[in-house]
């Protein structure tokens, strides 16, 4: 194995798509797991925290920065281990582009990830938030991962229902975070056609472009469309995507706000529970479209915070405190960030 070279002292914002936060006291880059192991394993010999970096695009760091190393997860892999007439299984390095395995996976006429399409980052970060857009969520064709395990001192293979997976959730930015660097994983896509009821803001796109052969590729290129009409390139303005999650409330406060708010949108999520999207509630709070502290609350989608001219993390808190009490005040609704924050 080469030797790999730990650099000191490195400006975060350069590797976060918010541009924003301190420095990593170190940094390294791996391209296979034995790489990721020896690397997580120092660390840990050394009573120092690791933190896996994928893309950059669902990170926030603190303007205090990263007192341990982070690692720039860089492991490829395409590979498929499992074929049958009506799917087929396939292994991914956790460091392969996500929106490129999609589009090689789609390619083939595979179904089960097209409608996440166009989501920056990397493979190996899709299981930690449980990654999802219109309808489909990593959870629904993940079999598998492979990961280097801190506590075992080990790779271990987790199992989909090892993950804990829920809206946003996994055990890796749960109750075991910082435990694992996830080297792999392995989803299994189908060979029949993307099936509707699809998610209404993909249908209406589809209806108004007169598309009515739903192969994965279509299904694709009109999400890949929507995306980039409502949410900004993180290329060209510092963003994470939505900002914040989706908010979970009980059935019975949806009744009671429904009273004040009966346009208030919501999704059931079985008997109890209601989500609510959070855009809506920040529209409606007055809120979208203004600039606090530098951070602009974006004028097509007001769960998205674009970094216009913030200088540190706590510009990004204070606006983030500013927009959490006004919904809260408004509604009585608590919400969540949703990127990761270290
Ligand atoms: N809405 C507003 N105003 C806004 C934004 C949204 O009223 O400014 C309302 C509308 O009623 C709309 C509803 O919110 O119908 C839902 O909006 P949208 O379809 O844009 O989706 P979202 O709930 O804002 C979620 C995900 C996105 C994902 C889309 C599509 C979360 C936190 N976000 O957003 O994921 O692409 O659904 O499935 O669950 C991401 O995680 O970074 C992300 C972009």
């Amino acid at each position: 194995m080469a030797v790999m070279d730990v650099h000191t002292n490195i400006p975060l914002k350069n590797y976060l798509t918010m541009k924003l936060g301190g420095s990593a006291r170190f940094m390294t880059t791996v391209t296979s797991s034995d790489e990721l192991a020896a690397a997580c394993k120092n660390a840990t010999a050394q009573g120092i925290r690791f933190f896996i970096l994928g893309g950059g695009s669902n990170v926030i760091a603190r303007d205090e920065g990263f007192d341990g190393i982070v690692i720039r997860n860089r492991i490829l892999g395409f590979e498929i281990i499992a074929d049958d007439s009506a799917s087929t299984t396939v292994k991914l390095g956790a460091g392969e582009n996500w929106d490129e395995m999609v589009a090689k996976l789609t390619g083939m006429g595979l179904t089960g990830v097209e409608a996440m399409s166009a989501i920056p980052g990397t493979v190996g970060a899709a299981p930690v938030q449980n990654v999802g857009a219109y309808g489909q969520e990593i959870a629904d064709t993940l079999v598998s991962l492979e990961a280097y395990d801190s506590v075992s001192d080990k790779l271990v293979t987790l199992q989909n229902a090892d993950c804990g997976f829920a809206y946003r959730h996994s055990i890796f930015r749960g109750d075991q975070a910082g435990r694992y660097g996830i080297t792999s994983i392995t989803i299994r896509l189908y060979k029949s056609s993307p099936q509707p009821p699809f998610y209404e803001a993909l249908q209406k796109y589809l209806d108004e472009n007169g598309i009515t052969l739903y192969t994965p590729t279509a299904i694709r290129d009109a999400v890949t469309a929507i995306r980039k009409d409502k949410l900004p390139d993180p290329k060209l303005l510092p963003n994470t995507g939505s900002f914040f999650k989706n908010a979970i409330i009980e059935k019975w406060q949806l009744d009671e706000l429904h009273k004040t708010w009966p346009d208030m949108p919501s999704f059931d999520l079985g008997e109890k529970q209601a989500k609510i999207p959070t855009g809506w509630l920040i529209e409606q709070a007055g809120l979208k479209g203004q600039v606090l502290h530098g951070m602009k609350i974006h004028d097509k989608n007001a769960l998205v915070l674009i970094n216009e001219s913030a200088s540190s993390y706590s510009d990004l808190a204070a606006a983030r405190s500013e927009i959490i009490a006004k919904v809260r005040d408004t509604f009585r609704i608590q919400i969540e960030q949703e990127p990761l924050e270290i």
